[in-house]
């Protein structure tokens, strides 16, 4: 038995000849925050893909709460508590926001979807915004909305495609808060894909670096930060 909320081995996805993901080995604690970066193309959006069920694998397996969910379609894994949110907003534009995240964790099963969706809500800030048709909100509160669209049904993992692009930076941080509060309060582990690097290295407990498919590099922000083979292939003079 593992204490990992989530652990991949060997994750392989193959595109004819293109190793889009190759062999990848990850885990997350309870808890945890997890920062994968990596190149334009380097396989970060499929691994999510990979381990939400979204594509089929090449090889490997994905485990959740020490059960294999391989086998698994996506909204199987959804009920299991494994959720994720997309590289772009996937916001309904014409729906009030209470009543689209109230439908979301309807759809979900979840006993109370009003009661959720407001916790939820709350949890995000979004409380005072109920009402608000979604198409009306300012970009910033459309990302916390996909964010709290993740959130109901109380998920346990969170597989976030780059959350905070197109926020300015006050935003990408109230959202970086948002975040490390919710692992905190909802004791939910987070996989954060993100090409902002202060805020992956600013609120990752580890962080594992792609390339072309694969892991070539994992540990805490700073190992991760001196490390050479990250800073050529990645950082390069930004670091
Ligand atoms: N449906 C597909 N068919 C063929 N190749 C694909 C497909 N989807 C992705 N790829 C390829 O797989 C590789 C990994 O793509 P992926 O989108 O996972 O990268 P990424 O790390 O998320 O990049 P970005 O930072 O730009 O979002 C790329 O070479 C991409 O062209
Ligand atoms: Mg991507």
């Amino acid at each position: 038995m593992s204490d990992y909320v989530l652990k991949t081995q060997d994750v392989a996805i193959h595109y004819g000849g293109v190793k889009a993901v190759d062999g990848v080995a990850l885990t997350l604690e309870r808890g945890q925050i997890r920062g994968l970066i990596g190149p334009n193309g380097a396989g970060k959006s499929t691994v999510i893909d990979a381990i939400t069920g979204r594509r089929r694998l090449t090889r490997g397996r994905v485990e959740l709460a020490g059960e294999d969910v391989s086998a698994l379609g996506v909204v199987e894994r959804r009920r299991r508590g494994l959720s994720r949110s997309f590289q772009r907003t996937s916001v309904f534009g014409r729906m009030p926001v209470r009543k689209q995240v109230e439908l979301a964790s309807h759809k979900m099963g979840t006993t109370d979807s009003e009661a959720d969706a407001d916790e939820v809500l709350r949890e995000l800030a979004l409380d005072r915004l109920g009402d608000v048709i979604a198409s009306d909100l300012g970009y910033g509160e459309q990302r916390r909305l996909d964010l709290a669209l993740a959130l109901v049904g109380r998920p346990t993992v969170l597989l976030l495609d780059e959350p905070m692009a197109g926020l300015s930076v006050q935003e990408s941080h109230d959202l970086a808060k948002h975040l490390q509060a919710l692992t905190n309060r909802r004791n939910v582990s987070v996989l954060l894909v993100e090409h902002d690097m202060d805020v992956v290295f600013g609120i990752s407990d580890e962080i594992t670096v792609f390339e072309l498919g694969r892991v070539i590099a994992a540990g805490r922000p700073a190992e991760v930060r001196a490390d050479p083979r990250v800073r050529e292939a990645y950082l390069g003079s930004a670091a």
